[in-house]
């Protein structure tokens, strides 16, 4: 599906104005609990989303690689899961996305299916549960979960990883600890070949099986 799809194009207009509302208006118990992906209520209500260009990018990236099996760790309320679903149908690929939040994965499954995406696969739970039973092999994987989960996931999931296997991380920062050691991992050039590309949101990593 086009991201020009006219059904596709309004509610991603509609969600991104949503996300961006919500930003402009801090709500005091969005911000507390910030460190715990379980019990922060910011992480239970905010969209913490992707932007525009992000999302553009990301849709571009699946339908130039051809990618088909696309797993996304974070969905929170869908926007990036429909810029890589909506490619996914594009390729005749699949998309299975993972959010811990009930209320949020809910949310997901109802846009996704309200912009005709209703196969992709939300799963709702600890992804490093709900994950563990992929069937690779995974061409793109999406990290925009809990930051320092990213090298345990990428650790899970690497074994059903194609070879082509394409690693996108958000929100990649060379000073932030926690996520130290997936850094580490996709910067070795035997294993990977990253590159690390500035949206306007910020960094986005990008590593291509060495
Ligand atoms: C930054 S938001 C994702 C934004 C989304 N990718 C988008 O662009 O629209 C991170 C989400 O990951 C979820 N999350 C964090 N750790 C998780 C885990 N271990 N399993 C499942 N979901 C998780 C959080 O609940 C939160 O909704």
């Amino acid at each position: 599906m086009r991201l020009t799809d006219p059904r596709l194009a309004a509610i991603l207009e509609r969600e991104h104005a949503a996300a961006a509302a919500q930003r402009a208006v801090p709500h005091a118990a969005r911000e507390a609990g910030r460190t715990d992906f379980r019990v922060s209520d910011r992480q239970r209500t905010s969209y913490l989303s992707i932007g525009r260009d992000q999302g553009r990018w990301l849709h571009g990236l699946v339908r130039a690689t051809g990618a088909r099996t696309i797993v996304e760790f974070g969905t929170s309320f869908g926007i990036s899961a429909l810029y890589l679903a909506s490619a996914a149908r594009a390729t005749g690929g699949t998309f299975t996305g993972t959010e811990y939040h009930a209320e949020k994965a809910e949310s997901a499954r109802a846009t996704l299916a309200e912009a005709g995406l209703a196969e992709a696969d939300i799963r709702h739970g600890d992804a490093r549960e709900t994950l563990a039973d992929l069937s690779g092999p995974i061409d793109l994987l999406f990290l925009d979960g809990a930051k320092d989960l990213y090298r345990p996931m990428l650790d899970l999931l690497a074994p059903g990883l194609a070879d082509h296997a394409v690693v996108v991380a958000d929100n990649i920062a060379p000073d932030r600890p926690e996520i130290a050691n997936f850094l580490a991992a996709i910067n070795v050039p035997e294993e990977w070949t990253t590159s690390i590309l500035e949206f306007e949101k910020g960094g986005m990593s990008f590593s291509v099986r060495a």
